[in-house]
């Protein structure tokens, strides 16, 4: 089938190669001409595990083009995928211009029937939105051709990507229009073969459930941090509490990870969304705005517990510190709304100097870290601790599993390591000789190690626990 895939960011590239490897003939367009004279020159912009070698073997078989030109593009296409992006406004809801833009530049060159597919995260009444802004402009036209909007949210993990692409969980596609859904089963069926994963709803449904799933994986990450607070309070270990309610079939293992807040272009942006979609229609959503409570809250645990550290040593503003990962998670080049980049915006404000290493997002990360002379670009994580006071892991990138810690200490002027991903064992990182701080579970000193001390269940841990957990303003 002949398809147009418009926006060819993070989602939009994998949509389109990936119905290119299966056999589809696919246009990716996008207005960032750079963008599309990049991917002509062969050159991948995003960073994402199996992409780079399935757009060169499609675009070599003549499966996958890319183009800034809307109307050819339009012209031979059937369907027509929507994957801009939708950031927040001001006031948390999803900003629809760039969809709007991309519905009237199809109704600008479209003269046949057309299935066009919002797989953009949109609000409710998207369809509903995009439909009437298609009929406007073909109204100015005097062009009377119908066309179907769909719903077609996508759940592709950033860093996974390809792989959830290709084999995904489910399909879900909110239509009414029995001719549109069966292009649509007919562009999936080749992902179909070992099961069907299709699942038919009405729009409104299909475009509830983006949100709603997103809501609840970032539920389980606000639920986990806010526990990690208490963890630390009366002594017990989030690892551990983790490991006790996952094996409980009903809740399961994943997504039960405390850390340094979450971040990324989707679940704070559509937290935010699905809560004032709900203030536009009167209603209040309590659990679901927690979850952004909760989250800001602990994008500064890992700075105070820095400041706390070094507040009774030399202070944060004569130290340097090493941060190890920049992107939002592993196997992407991806900052957008990073743990990492509001930890160094943090330090930065009190005076430290920074050392930041990422195996991938180095690129992105000084598009938006300040120019400053407190920054110091690094190759790798050996560099990063050089004459670092401490070490601070904000992604956990595989790399990072196994360091040489032992080369890592040597290189490092002060023994701190703070771990937001509970990446290490409390006793064996002290006994390596460090003083090891990490979300939800007790620190350990490496001096206090050989006395068999760590810091749970004492006064000093009260302490801590107010400083670092206490609501910002
Ligand atoms: N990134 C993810 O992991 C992910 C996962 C599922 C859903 N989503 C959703 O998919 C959508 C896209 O996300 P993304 O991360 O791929 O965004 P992105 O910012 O990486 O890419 C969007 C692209 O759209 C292009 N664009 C904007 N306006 C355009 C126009 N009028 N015509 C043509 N191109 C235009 C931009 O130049 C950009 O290249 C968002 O709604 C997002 O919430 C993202």
């Amino acid at each position: 089938m002949d398809i147009l895939v418009i926006g060819t960011g993070y989602v939009g590239l994998v949509t389109g190669t990936c119905f290119a490897e299966m056999g589809h003939h696919v246009i990716c367009l996008d207005i960032n001409k750079e963008k599309i004279a990049a991917l002509n020159a062969g050159h991948i912009p995003i960073y994402e595990p199996g992409l780079e070698e399935m757009v060169r073997r499609n675009t070599k078989a003549n499966r996958l083009r890319f183009t800034t030109d809307y109307a050819s593009a339009v012209k031979s296409s059937l369907a027509c995928f929507i994957t801009v992006d939708t950031p927040s406004c001001p006031d948390g809801n999803a900003d629809l211009s760039f969809v709007k833009n991309v519905a009237s530049a199809i109704a600008e060159h479209m003269d046949e029937y057309k299935v066009i597919v919002n797989k953009s995260t949109v609000p409710l009444g998207t369809v509903q939105i995009v439909t009437e802004t298609i009929s406007t402009v073909l109204k100015k036209r005097n062009c009377s051709t119908g066309f179907s909007v769909v719903s077609n949210p996508e759940f592709l993990k950033e860093g996974n990507a390809v792989n959830d692409f290709m084999k995904p969980d489910r399909v879900v596609i909110g239509s009414y229009d029995p001719q549109a859904i069966a292009i649509m089963k007919e562009i999936y069926s080749p992902f179909m073969l070992n099961h069907d994963r299709l699942i038919i709803l009405d729009p409104p449904s299909a475009e509830m459930t983006k949100y709603a799933a997103n809501a609840m994986l970032a539920m389980r990450i606000s639920f986990m941090n806010e526990l990690a607070g208490l963890c630390e309070l009366i002594g017990a270990d989030i690892n551990m509490v983790r490991k006790g309610i996952g094996a409980d079939q009903r809740i399961g293992y994943s997504f039960l990870y405390a850390g340094p807040g979450f971040g990324g272009s989707c679940f704070p942006k559509d937290v935010r969304a699905l809560a004032a979609q709900a203030a536009n229609h009167g209603y209040d959503m309590p659990l679901v705005k927690a979850i952004s409570v909760v989250n800001t809250r602990q994008k500064s645990v890992l700075a105070n517990k820095i400041f706390r550290y070094f507040s009774e040593k030399q202070g944060v503003a004569h130290s340097v510190i090493a941060i190890l990962g920049l992107s939002f998670k592993p196997d992407t080049d991806d900052v957008r709304e990073s743990a990492a980049l509001t930890l160094i915006e943090q330090l930065l404000e009190v005076g430290a100097t920074l050392r930041l290493y990422d195996p991938a997002a180095m690129d992105n990360a000084k598009k938006v870290v300040p120019d400053s002379p407190h920054i110091h670009w690094c190759e790798n994580e050996l560099d990063a601790a050089q004459g670092a006071d401490a070490i601070v892991l904000v992604t956990e990138w595989k790399q990072f599993r196994f360091l040489d810690f032992k080369q890592i200490l040597s290189a490092m002027r002060g023994p701190a390591f703070f771990d937001g991903r509970n990446q290490y064992n409390p006793s064996d990182m002290a006994k390596k000789g460090f003083d090891y701080i990490s979300i939800g579970r007790s620190s350990v000193f490496s001096n206090a190690i050989s006395d068999g001390e760590t810091t749970n269940g004492t006064a000093q841990y009260q302490e801590a626990y107010e400083r670092d957990y206490t609501l910002s303003p």
